[in-house]
């Protein structure tokens, strides 16, 4: 399924033009960026803050922050100091040492910002935390990691089983009228007290900057350890992709305990200089096109999932509010339907550009550029400095529109140092030819596009063939009763596998036999007879990740009644 290219929006843009500079570009380019390549001495939190505060920058606007309670902002130099503070409040009176696993478990307040960095200024490791995480998920995390210090809540705080965590020494709790004792520590009040000064640590390119623990479909979750280099392509990819300038107000949506929510709410914006929109409490529509307007919002970066639900609530709300400060919108994390992008033209009048990446690959690696020319559905090209193909099991290249692995040559600046405690694990990712593998499977057409299909285990085969799970979904959102769609290939006697769609509805329809013809008839008109559902179930909501990706797995586990697995990662 090929779709027209959308006109190219004009501009003057970071990338302007993407052959050119994938031809010539190297790393070594951006390197040049950062203090380190003159006096070898480097901490991102630094580049990120600090340097700012030092600079000509430093009275302008880091932060806005607000949630229903909350509404405040921050200068670069009070960023410094604030997060100076929270540094101050770890070492002296947690201990935090270079090396340190230190977690965070909190809600999304300017707080849990200052705590993160403060921790990165002092070399140590951080490991973000969805609040959403129950006694378990909190448990295997921590563990694995051998975390020394959590900085948490007193409402969440009951799910810290400090009894089966002998490596941890303190919990700092970020609350009010805290008891302190050897191993509690009062955040706002030591806080308050601490000195502005802090002696940064100064790390090497292969120190431990962040920790995120992201599930496979099968086993526990694994620690992906990420570096202090990894900056370089934070940086790199917020220049070409997001296509920050000095005047954005930049919002990204994403919550730390992801790593969006870190590479790009913290690094990406950061290491730019640029304005951060940072916004607490739960979804709701009309808050997110307020935060546009209010702030005058230049460039978003947010997910399928919310696009799909603020279509949900109408192009009327669209309209009543003031959206013109937007000039660039972009996605990740989960296909993004070619209906999504049609209906971000129409209601924005922009295009969203998809972005993919993944926990492992540490930043952004195949996109859509304001330079390039769009089709929908597509995830874009790979960024300059990174080898993209589509290999086979063996790790040879496929020819164009044959379907594959989707691998990138090794090397790339952000790529996960390792798993923690998992040298096996991380072997495993790699195939000959220096491939790293990414699990997805996907194409690459004539020109050098990739389109996803869907992880390797989701691929369907039904009467011999191969249908991507992905394409059905999209085609079936498309459909005007249809608000999500997750599709899986049920086993069966005769076809190998049958299609099954699990289906939630919008708001003033209502699941009947009729609806299923239709749904079947609309699939196999608009995409073709073998990749229409032969099942069809309707359900109020289907179970996704907090990154807003429709868990198949589940789906299939409801279908074969099997153990779903780890869910710690599943939405509430
Ligand atoms: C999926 C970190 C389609 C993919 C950002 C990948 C996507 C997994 C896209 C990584 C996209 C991410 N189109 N699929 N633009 N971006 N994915 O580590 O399956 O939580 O392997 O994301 O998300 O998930 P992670």
């Amino acid at each position: 399924m090929k779709l027209e290219a959308l006109p190219v929006s004009k501009g003057n843009y970071n990338l302007n033009s993407y052959e050119e500079v994938y031809q010539s570009f190297d790393w070594k380019e951006a390197e040049k960026e950062f203090s380190w390549s003159e006096t070898g001495r480097m901490n991102a939190a630094y580049e990120a803050i600090d340097k700012h505060a030092e600079s000509f920058r430093k009275n302008k606007i880091a932060l806005y922050y607000r949630d229903p309670d909350r509404d405040e902002k921050y200068t670069f130099k009070e960023m410094k100091d604030l997060t100076n503070k929270a540094g101050n409040v770890l070492k002296n009176y947690a201990n935090v040492e270079k090396g340190d696993r230190v977690f965070v478990f909190m809600p999304r307040t300017p707080e849990l910002y200052f705590t993160i960095l403060g921790a990165i200024k002092l070399g140590a490791i951080v490991g973000p935390l969805f609040e959403a995480f129950m006694e378990g998920a909190v448990r295997d995390r921590l563990d694995d990691s051998g975390a020394k210090v959590i900085v948490t809540t007193p409402e969440l705080m009951d799910r810290v089983p400090f009894d089966q965590l002998p490596n941890l020494r303190h919990v700092v709790v970020v609350g009010e009228n805290v008891k302190e004792d050897d191993f509690y520590i009062d955040f706002l009040s030591r806080f308050k007290e601490s000195s502005k000064d802090l002696e940064l640590e100064w790390v090497d390119l292969t120190d431990g900057l962040l920790l995120h623990y992201t599930s496979g479909s099968t086993g526990k979750p694994k620690g992906v350890l990420h570096v202090h280099n990894a900056m370089i392509q934070h940086y790199q990819t917020a220049n070409w992709v997001l296509d920050l300038k000095e005047d954005d107000v930049y919002w990204c949506t994403a919550d730390p305990g992801w790593v969006t929510g870190t590479v790009y709410g913290i690094f990406g914006p950061w290491l730019h200089g640029a304005s951060n929109v940072i916004v607490g409490g739960r979804f709701k529509p009309e808050n997110w096109y307020q935060t546009i307007e209010d702030y005058g919002v230049t460039v978003w970066y947010s997910a399928p999932t919310a696009f799909r639900m603020l279509m949900g609530a109408g192009d009327e709300l669209v309209k009543s509010f003031d959206l013109s400060s937007l000039r660039h919108v972009l996605s990740v994390g989960e296909p993004l339907n070619p209906e999504v992008v049609r209906w971000g033209v129409k209601v924005f009048e922009k295009r969203i550009h998809d972005t993919w990446w993944m926990t492992e690959t540490g930043a952004q690696i195949i996109c859509n550029y304001p330079c390039m020319e769009i089709k929908p559905g597509s995830m874009g090209k790979p960024i300059p400095g990174v080898e993209a193909a589509i290999v086979d099991d063996q790790g040879n290249e496929v020819p164009p529109y044959r379907m594959g692995n989707l691998a990138i040559k090794k090397g790339w600046p952000s790529m996960m140092y390792t798993i923690w405690n998992n040298k096996e694990k991380y072997e495993s990712y790699f195939m000959p030819g220096d491939w790293y593998v990414s699990g997805d499977s996907a194409y690459m057409d004539d020109e050098g596009y990739f389109w996803f299909q869907g992880r390797i285990d989701d691929v369907i085969m039904t009467s011999g063939e191969r249908v991507g799970p992905f394409e059905v979904e999209s085609k079936l959102v498309e459909h005007p009763a249809i608000a999500e769609a997750g599709v899986i290939g049920k086993p069966d006697p005769v076809r190998g596998e049958i299609i099954k769609a699990f289906i939630a509805l919008r708001d003033g329809y209502e699941p009947s036999e009729e609806l299923k013809e239709e749904i079947r008839q609309f699939v196999k008109k608009g995409l073709a007879a073998h990749a229409a559902p032969r099942e069809i179930d309707f359900k109020d909501k289907l179970p996704k990740t907090r990154s807003g990706k429709i868990m198949r797995r589940v789906l299939k586990a409801w279908e074969l009644d099997l153990p779903t697995g780890d869910l710690s990662t599943m939405e509430d």
